[in-house]
C-alpha cells in the first residue's frame, strides 16, 4: 500500500494524514474484493524494515490498525470477513497484538473473504521462522522439501497469490511474500495508495485476466 506519504506531501499535509487516507483506500479495496469474489487479499500494512521510521511514524500506523481492528468489527461481520495475520507477533507490541488476537478469533469462523494482514511481516523473517518451526517438528531437518516448508509458513493452509498489486510506482518487491511469489503475476500502478478505489482494483484485475500463465512451462 505505497505512496501514503506522498499523497500527504503533495498535499503539504502531515505523513499521518497519508496512512489515515490509506487505511480508507484499504476499507474501499477490501469491500470491492469481497464484491469480486476474490477469496484471499493480503495488505502488506507494516514490514519488518518499518520499524526504521520515527517512533511517532511507527505508533500512528499501530494505532490506526489497533483503532481499526476494534471500529470496523460490525464491518467485517456484516461482510462474513475473516481476519488473519501475517508476520512474527513477537515484535508486535502487546496492546496490538492483543486487538489482533481478539480479531483473528472472532471472524475464525467467517467464510467469506479473507483479509491477511501482514503486520511486522518481511518475507525473509517468515522463511526463517518456518524454517525454525519445520526443525522444531522434525528434530533434525531430515524432509527439507518444498512442501515441509510451505507447511510451516505463517498460513500454511492460505494458496500462493495469483496477483501481486504494488501501488504508486514502485518496481520493488520490497521483502513481500517471498517463498509465495513465485508465480505470482505483478501489477504496478502510478495510483497511490489513498487514491485506490474500486476502479483501480478492476483495472488491475482486467490487466490479471488478460496475463497468460505458464508457471514455467509452454504455452498450450
Ligand atoms: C506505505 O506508504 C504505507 C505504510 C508503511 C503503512 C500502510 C498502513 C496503513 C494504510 C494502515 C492499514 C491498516 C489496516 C488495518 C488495513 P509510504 O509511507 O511508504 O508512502 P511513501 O512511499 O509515499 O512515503
Amino acid at each position: 500500500m505505497d505512496g501514503n506519504g506522498r499523497w500527504a506531501l503533495g498535499r503539504k499535509l502531515p505523513r499521518s494524514q497519508g496512512h489515515l487516507e490509506g487505511l480508507k483506500a484499504a476499507k474501499r479495496v477490501v469491500k470491492a474484493a469481497a464484491g469480486a469474489g476474490i477469496r484471499y487479499l493480503t495488505l502488506y500494512a507494516f514490514s519488518t524494515e518499518n520499524w526504521k521510521r520515527t517512533a511517532e511514524e511507527t505508533g500512528f500506523i499501530m494505532g490506526l490498525v489497533k483503532q481499526h481492528l476494534r471500529a470496523e468489527f460490525a464491518f467485517y461481520r456484516e461482510n462474513g470477513i475473516r481476519i488473519r495475520h501475517a508476520g512474527n507477533p513477537a515484535g508486535l507490541p502487546a496492546d496490538i497484538l492483543a486487538e489482533l488476537e481478539g480479531a483473528l478469533s472472532e471472524t475464525r469462523d467467517f467464510k467469506g473473504l479473507q483479509v491477511i494482514l501482514a503486520l511486522n511481516y518481511g518475507g525473509r523473517d517468515e522463511i526463517i521462522r518456518a524454517f525454525t518451526r519445520l526443525a522444531e517438528k522434525e528434530g533434525a531437518l531430515a524432509d527439507i522439501s518444498e512442501e515441509a516448508l510451505s507447511s510451516c509458513l505463517d498460513n500454511p493452509d492460505v494458496p500462493d497469490p495469483d496477483l501481486i498489486i504494488r501501488s504508486a510506482g514502485e518496481f520493488r518487491i520490497s521483502n513481500f511474500l517471498l517463498w509465495e511469489s513465485a508465480y505470482a503475476e505483478y501489477y504496478i500502478s502510478p495510483v497511490l495508495w489513498p487514491d485506490w478505489d474500486e476502479g483501480e482494483l478492476n483495472r488491475a484485475l482486467e490487466a490479471y485476466r488478460n496475463r497468460e500463465r505458464r508457471f514455467g512451462g509452454v504455452k498450450g
